[in-house]
């Protein structure tokens, strides 16, 4: 099994996420937590042992779901529990309480702890990254790593880092967001940590999906634009025909291919094994190929460094009201 980054954990090289367990944004605020168990436990069978929430997710309730689900089945070592405070915790006390948070609802101490976005400009960036130190020296989490953060954040954050080194950056990175390969990717790659990929799918674009079916997906540009880029999908469509694979399965075999660790979503057992059937597809020279260059225009159509539109409000907006909306919001 692959490791992530030069010091993590071993893992498999495709993990699954868990936003969409108990979020009313994605239509699954009453989710049943016989599905999340069948998810998890088809995921498990199927030989993924990467599993990713967040404080924020649900208001907590991804976290208890998830835990929940998983806890029978579960011995440090044999799975990968990715877990993030929010950005908004911008104090060393604050990441640690947090962290005390998502063990309590969890039922266990998560194996890497993330911090989920920078913090604002004019906030001293060290203080969240000495508190996820400190959560690891305190036994709340084996590792710990971060979320969205590009060049600039990642390079502040290593030389913050005093005793203990990051091993993850979580970013979104996609056949239709290819913006880690202007430079971020190489800064990882140069410090031992591994790049976590989410919404590897376009939130479903990129399997195919042509309409949006939540206010989630229909607001984000970059379903919008994958989902309407035919030159995109007939690439996806032939290199999926050549393997008897589907779009979504191509997506995700590049991802691993370019040395990322994807974290796709669903709340179907039946699509967990669609996707964990992608860590098996070896895609050759001539198809990777093919898809870099229907997705080409990914690499710089969406700024010319890491910064999601979300960072872009985050980074001015105080933590203190962030934290005020999404706790209004009772989680996202
Ligand atoms: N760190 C961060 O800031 C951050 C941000 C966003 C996400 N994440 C993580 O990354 C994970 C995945 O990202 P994501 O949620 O944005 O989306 P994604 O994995 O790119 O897409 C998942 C969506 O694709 C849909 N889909 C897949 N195959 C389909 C098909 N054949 N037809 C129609 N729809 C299809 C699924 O629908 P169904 O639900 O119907 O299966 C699901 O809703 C999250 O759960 C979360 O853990 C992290």
């Amino acid at each position: 099994m692959p490791r992530l980054g030069r010091n993590g954990p071993e893992s498999s090289s495709l993990g699954l996420g868990f936003w969409q367990a108990g979020s009313r944004l994605w239509g699954y605020k009453n989710v049943n937590p016989a599905t999340v168990k069948a998810v998890v436990d088809t995921a498990i069978s199927e030989g993924v042992t990467l599993f990713d929430t967040a404080e924020i997710y649900g208001g907590g309730r991804s976290e208890e779901l998830l835990g929940r689900a998983l806890k029978p089945s579960y011995t440090p070592g044999s799975i990968v529990v990715v877990s993030k405070v929010a950005g908004f915790r911008v104090t060393e006390n604050d990441v640690l309480e947090a962290a005390r948070g998502i063990t309590r609802r969890l039922g266990f101490t998560p194996t890497i702890l993330l911090h989920h976005w920078p913090p604002p400009r004019w906030t001293d960036l060290c203080k969240p990254v000495r508190g996820l130190e400190e959560a690891v020296k305190e036994g709340l989490a084996e590792y710990y790593g971060l979320s969205n953060y590009g060049e600039q954040h990642l390079e502040k954050a290593l030389e913050c880092s005093r005793r203990i080194e990051p091993v993850v950056d979580q970013v979104q990175y996609s056949l239709a967001y290819r913006v880690p390969e202007i430079a971020l990717k190489k800064l990882l790659e140069e410090n031992g940590l591994a790049l976590m990929a989410w919404s590897p799918l376009a939130k479903g674009a990129l399997a195919g999906l042509r309409e949006p079916k939540t206010r989630v997906q229909a607001r984000d540009p970059v379903f919008k634009a994958a989902s309407r880029d035919n030159e995109l999908q007939d690439a996806l469509s032939k290199v999926a025909g050549r393997h008897g694979a589907t779009k979504a399965q191509v997506a995700l075999a590049w991802l691993i291919a370019k040395g990322a660790f994807p974290l796709p979503a669903t709340m179907k057992p039946s699509r967990v094994k669609e996707y964990a059937a992608a860590q098996k597809l070896r895609l050759a020279e001539s198809d990777i190929a093919e898809l870099d260059r229907a997705s080409e225009k990914y690499v710089y159509k969406w700024g010319a460094g890491y910064e999601t539109d979300f960072m872009k409000i985050t980074g001015v907006t105080p933590a203190l009201l962030q934290k005020l909306f999404i706790s209004l919001l009772g989680g996202i």
